[in-house]
């Protein structure tokens, strides 16, 4: 059955557009019905308006405390029948009422192998520690930061002499193809 997916992200949108792009070309078969975002200006909303797809901006500090801003998001993913929603580089923690609400059906794209690096410097920590690989994880959420059930996980191995600029690259790119395809298969069951 065609699911009713939302993407919450904050910046540029990458991920959003692999998302969407993957949807039009029938290999996630969801009806994309909402992009969130908590930052009134991101490049992520223009994106949005070029995929035809709902955008609602809105933050905290539109509202009268936390509680209300994640209501706020609820009651909008209740009115438009959201069946999963994910983030794709959304730069907040959901709490609840969001999380209690929609608990197990909120999933996260982050840039490394957690447990390791988690935060928002993910690509740029792992290349400074050295480590011989580094990759992708899609997860569920729970109230931490970058913690929760891992859903699948694809590596990155660095490559000798390579700056940190072409790593980021390699590491979007390897995120582009995973996210739609472990989308697709939690939506195919
Ligand atoms: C991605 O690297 C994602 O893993 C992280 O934030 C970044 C978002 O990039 N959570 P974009 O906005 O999708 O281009």
């Amino acid at each position: 059955m065609t699911a009713r997916l939302a993407v919450f992200a904050s910046g540029t949108g990458s991920n959003f557009v692999a998302i969407a792009r993957a949807i039009e070309a029938g290999e996630v078969d969801a009806d994309l019905v909402l992009l969130f975002c908590d930052q009134a200006s991101a490049p992520v909303l223009d994106r949005a308006r070029e995929f035809g797809v709902e955008a609602l901006a809105f933050a905290p500090t539109d509202c009268e405390s936390r509680r209300d801003y994640e209501q706020r998001i609820l009651d909008a993913l209740t009115e438009r029948s959201v069946d999963l929603v994910a983030l794709a580089g959304y730069m907040r923690i959901v709490k609840s009422p969001l999380l209690e609400a929609y608990g197990g059906r909120i999933v996260n794209l982050h840039p490394s192998l957690l447990p390791d690096f988690p935060g928002g410097h993910s690509i740029a920590d792992a290349f400074e520690a050295g480590v011989p690989e580094t990759g992708v994880t899609v997860h569920y959420i729970d109230e931490g930061i970058d913690t929760g059930p891992v859903i699948a996980q694809q590596r990155v191995a660095l490559v000798p002499g390579e700056g940190l600029d072409d790593l980021e690259q390699r590491v979007h790119q390897v995120e582009h193809v995973l996210y739609p395809r472990v989308l697709q298969q939690l939506i195919g069951g």
